[in-house]
């Protein structure tokens, strides 16, 4: 059975999903786009992905292609037509078509896609085993902020990881990892304090980062958002990674160095559970 995908209005079997060759998120990445999990048929954190696409749309001069009452119509109408009860919804905005031209187009209409895609969230083995990253170089443009879908820097990365045989790239730039190749990377050093990046340009700022930092502050543990290097992760007692599709993963090894004993730390542990806990009661 095909997926039924969502396009500019209308629900159609994935094969039937089509968009323009002009359309300008093809010919230039001149799209941006979110990721919200369903956990139990359930959207977790969308308000904060949909503020967030409210974000890259402005910073990109793009007008919105739906209202977002419109928009979580139609994502409740996809889960519900996919029968999806955990994964994760893709929802993708888009300048629309127009000449190619490097140009900004004053009157090209915005275009919306989303489809779904089955996950397992709740208990994938990177839970038990956390995950081994590599360091990598981060080769992006400097407007990381915006979630847009020029990914290919990022997907080389992941590549990379997976020719190294690990599991992800954390991306370094002057000395300091800026994130993950799809997530926000922390440490929590030798007197259990969680370091990682501040907000700026040179990171996205993760919908999953802003509800983990919320529990952190809640529960009073030390935290210092600051650029920290790869030399501070491999003598870190724990780290881990922030995303809508991952909650959160510890990770157990940095270039083939083991962080603390090498298993996934109690830190990261409970603030996945207490996430997972919160995600839902809010999404209830
Ligand atoms: N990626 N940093 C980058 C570069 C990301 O691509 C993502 C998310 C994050 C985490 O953001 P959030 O917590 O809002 O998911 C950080 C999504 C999951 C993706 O591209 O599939």
């Amino acid at each position: 059975m095909s997926r039924t995908v969502y396009v500019n209005g209308e629900f159609v079997a994935e094969e039937n999903a089509k968009i323009s060759v002009f359309d300008r998120g093809f010919l230039f990445a001149d799209s941006v786009y979110e990721v919200s999990s369903v956990l139990d048929g359930q959207l977790i954190d969308n308000e904060g992905h949909l503020k967030r696409l409210h974000r890259s749309l402005t910073e990109l001069g793009m007008r919105a292609p739906a209202s977002d009452a419109d928009i979580v119509s139609a994502q409740v109408e996809l889960l519900k037509r996919n029968n999806l009860q955990e994964g994760a919804i893709y929802l993708q905005a888009t300048r629309g078509t127009a000449e190619r031209d490097f140009a900004i187009p004053k009157d090209s209409t915005p275009g919306l896609v989303m489809f779904t895609q089955e996950k397992n969230l709740r208990n994938p083995p990177q839970v038990k085993n956390g995950i081994s990253v590599v360091s990598v170089p981060d080769i992006r443009w400097k407007r990381r902020d915006i979630k847009t879908t020029g990914l290919l820097a990022q997907s080389m990365a992941k590549q990379s990881a997976a020719d190294a045989g690990a599991d992800d790239a954390w991306m370094v730039e002057e000395g300091y990892v800026t994130e993950g190749s799809s997530n926000n990377a922390f440490i929590v050093d030798a007197s259990g304090k969680i370091i990682t990046r501040h907000l700026g340009n040179e990171i996205l700022p993760g919908i999953t980062r802003s509800a983990v930092l919320a529990l952190v502050k809640s529960d009073n543990i030390a935290l210092e958002e600051r650029p920290f290097t790869v030399a501070e992760a491999k003598v870190a007692q724990e780290a881990f990674i922030t995303s809508a599709t991952t909650f959160v993963w510890p990770v157990t090894s940095i270039d083939g160095t083991s962080i603390g004993d090498g298993k996934p730390g109690p830190i990261a542990t409970r603030l996945r559970e207490v996430y997972l806990q919160t995600a839902l009661g809010r999404s209830a």
